[in-house]
């Protein structure tokens, strides 16, 4: 991986992102006034949280070490104003001139494939990369929000699951490396918030999916698209009775914005209460494809969670948030970004 280190001139314009982002938009006064330390900056929700913080006009210092993510991601960005990069592992301090008002921590890996590949980097990012975070946070009087997960309920006996219900997980299973990490990290926020008198917020997310996405990180939907744009059968798991709910990217970043702003400490479920089996996500990927492949099934694997669903009543009430985007557009626009890595004789592309 090519190391990238780059500061972007106030300069460049960029059209991707609207005229908020362009030169003559600054010019006319809508200097940024709110800098944003965001980690996990390369990856799939980092990337787009960084598109959303410049739109809304916050300059944005991004730190990624790639583990998982890519530089992909934010070569989009080469050229936004306002935008600074550094290639940079956040488990180790991390040297930036100024202050920032907002901290945000993103960085871990999060699909089961990253995390069971990286363990330990998974443990070190969750509890000395929170706690590193949280330190720039209290050195400069920043807001802190960490991007927990609803794995943070492990397999949940309350369904659906309200912020509330402190979880059922396994602290010796394979998946411990992610959830304990992420109960650790919210632990961490909140003795920083209550010791330190840090300004927190704590998001528990929930399933989400779009573009970015790595098509072979293992999560169920990049995994079922790649099966079926490639015209193999969709594999599910078990009977497929098990339950998820779907976000789409746009909708979960808007949440998270929301939630920056907010005053709210305790955690916050972010995610769509819309769920489906997977037997039925695979008849919305069949469907949306035209794939003529069938299913085919392999045993659950150790703790694969029966059923999620959030409670999104919190979110609701204190944020007035709540996803917009419909399953079918969503895979519609995730499809058309997968397309890219894909021939272009592909069955399943051709044919639409
Ligand atoms: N995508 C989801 O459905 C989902 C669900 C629940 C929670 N989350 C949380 O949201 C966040 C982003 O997830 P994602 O899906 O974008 O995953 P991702 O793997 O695409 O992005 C995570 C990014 O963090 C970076 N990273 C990891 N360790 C790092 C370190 N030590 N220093 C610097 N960078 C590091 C990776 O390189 C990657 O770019 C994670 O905290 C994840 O736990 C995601």
């Amino acid at each position: 991986m090519r190391d990238i280190d780059f500061v972007f001139s106030t300069d460049a314009t960029i059209g991707a992102y609207g005229p908020v982002l362009r030169k003559n938009g600054w010019e006319t006064g809508a200097f940024p006034v709110k800098r944003v330390l965001l980690s996990g900056a390369a990856g799939f929700i980092g990337s787009h949280l960084c598109d959303r913080l410049l739109q809304e006009a916050y300059e944005v210092v991004g730190v990624d070490n790639f583990i998982t993510g890519h530089e992909r991601n934010i070569s989009h960005l080469a050229g936004a104003p306002y935008f600074e990069f550094r290639r940079h592992d956040v488990t180790t301090p991390l040297a930036i001139a100024g202050r920032f008002d907002y901290v945000i921590h993103a960085a871990s890996p999060a699909s089961p494939r990253d995390y069971l590949e990286h363990p330990i980097e998974t443990l070190d990012v969750g509890s000395i990369g929170t706690k590193r975070m949280l330190e720039i946070a209290e050195r400069d009087g920043a807001k802190f929000l960490i991007t927990s997960t609803s794995e943070s309920y492990g397999d949940p006996t309350v369904h659906p699951q309200v912020e509330t219900y402190w979880g059922n997980v396994n602290p010796v299973g394979p998946r411990s490396c992610y959830d304990e990490s992420k109960r650790f990290a919210e632990a961490t926020t909140m003795a920083y918030h209550r010791a330190r008198g840090v300004k927190t917020s704590i998001a528990r997310i929930f399933n989400t999916y779009g573009p970015r996405m790595k098509l072979n990180d293992g999560r169920v939907v990049p995994a079922f698209l790649d099966q079926a744009l490639r015209g193999e059968p969709i594999t599910i798991f078990g009977e497929g009775t098990q339950t998820r709910s779907f976000c789409y990217v746009s909708d979960l970043v808007d949440g998270l914005y929301r939630l920056m702003l907010s005053d709210e400490v305790y955690p916050v479920n972010l995610g769509n209460p819309h769920e489906l089996t997977i037997r039925q996500f695979a008849s919305v990927i069949t469907q949306a494809t035209g794939t003529t492949a069938g299913l085919i099934h392999q045993p659950l694997p150790e703790d694969d969670p029966r059923q999620r669903k959030p409670d999104i009543s919190k979110a609701r009430r204190i944020l007035g948030w709540e996803p917009k985007v419909p399953l079918e557009e969503g895979i519609r626009r995730t499809i058309e970004y997968f397309r890219q890595f894909y021939p272009a004789d592909t069955p399943a592309l051709s044919s639409r």
